[in-house]
C-alpha cells in the first residue's frame, strides 16, 4: 500500500511537463505551414498547434467600421489581448484544460463560443509576435523565427486573405503598407534576436524541416542550414534528462 502512494505520489503525466515553442514571423511568412510540418514530422502522440489570432481583442463599434475599410491597425502589439494568452499559457504549462478564443478575420470579431485545449506534450505557439511579451518568452522552452522575403509574404498574404479571410486585393494591398510592413520593422522584425534558430524561406527550406540524420558535430544552428526537427528533439531530450 505504501508503494501505491510513494507511486502516486511520484507520477507525473506527460502533459503537467508541457514544451512550449515559440515561431514568430512576418505574416505570410509562412509560420502555419512550418507549425504543421512540425506537427507531422515530430514522432510525438500529442503535439497543439495554438494560433495568436485567437488572441485579437475585439473591437468597438467605430473601431470595426475601421476594419472593415482596411484602416485598423492589427499589427501593433496593442492589438492583441496578451493578458488573455498569458493566463491561458500558465494555465496549459500547469497541466490544466485552457479554454481558448475563437476570432473570426472575416468578422474582425471573436465568435461567442470558444474551444478547449488540453495540455498536450508539445505546444506550438505561432503568429507574427510570438516572441514578443516577456512574460511569453518566459513560458517558452524553444523559440523559431520564420523568415520569407517581403514580395513572398505579400503575394501568400493577398491569396489567402481573398480565399480564406473575406477580403479584396485592393483593401489588403492598404493594409500592407499602412499596418503590415511598417510594424513588421518596428515590432515583428526585431524578434529575430531573441530567436534561437531562424528558418530562411520558411517551409520552402526542405533542408530545415527535413529529418536527415545527422551527428552532433553537424548539428549547427546556422543561419543557413537549420534541422527544426533535430533541434525539436533534442531540446525534448535535454529536458527530459
Ligand atoms: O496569419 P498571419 O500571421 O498573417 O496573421 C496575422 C495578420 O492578420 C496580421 O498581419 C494582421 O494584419 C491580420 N489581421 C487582419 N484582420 C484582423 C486581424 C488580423 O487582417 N481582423
Ligand atoms: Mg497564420
Amino acid at each position: 500500500m505504501a508503494d501505491v502512494v510513494t507511486q502516486r505520489a511520484h507520477y507525473s503525466p506527460p502533459w503537467a511537463d508541457v514544451s512550449i515553442i515559440g515561431i514568430a514571423g512576418s505574416s505570410g511568412s509562412g509560420k502555419s505551414t512550418l507549425s504543421h510540418a512540425i506537427v507531422s514530422k515530430l514522432n510525438l502522440p500529442w503535439v497543439v498547434i495554438l494560433s495568436m489570432d485567437s488572441f485579437y481583442k475585439s473591437l468597438d463599434e467605430e473601431s470595426s467600421r475601421k476594419a472593415f475599410r482596411n484602416e485598423y491597425d492589427f499589427d501593433s502589439p496593442d492589438a492583441i489581448d496578451f493578458d488573455v494568452l498569458v493566463d491561458r499559457l500558465r494555465e496549459l504549462k500547469a497541466g490544466k484544460r485552457a479554454e481558448i478564443p475563437i476570432y473570426s478575420f472575416a468578422k474582425h470579431a471573436r465568435e461567442k463560443e470558444t474551444t478547449s485545449i488540453y495540455s498536450p506534450h508539445v505546444l506550438i505557439l505561432e503568429g507574427i509576435f510570438a516572441l514578443y511579451d516577456p512574460r511569453v518568452l518566459e513560458l517558452l522552452d524553444m523559440k523559431i523565427f520564420c523568415e520569407a522575403d517581403a514580395d513572398t509574404c505579400l503575394s501568400r498574404r493577398i491569396l489567402r486573405d481573398v480565399e480564406e479571410r473575406g477580403r479584396d486585393i485592393k483593401g489588403c494591398i492598404k493594409q500592407w503598407f499602412a499596418y503590415v510592413k511598417p510594424n513588421f520593422e518596428a515590432y515583428v522584425e526585431p524578434q529575430r534576436k531573441v530567436a534561437d534558430i531562424i528558418v530562411p524561406r520558411g517551409v520552402e527550406n526542405r533542408v530545415a524541416i527535413g529529418k536527415t540524420s545527422l551527428s552532433s558535430h553537424t548539428f549547427q544552428l546556422t543561419y543557413g542550414k537549420v534541422m527544426v526537427i533535430q533541434y525539436i528533439e533534442r531540446k525534448l531530450i535535454e529536458k527530459s534528462k
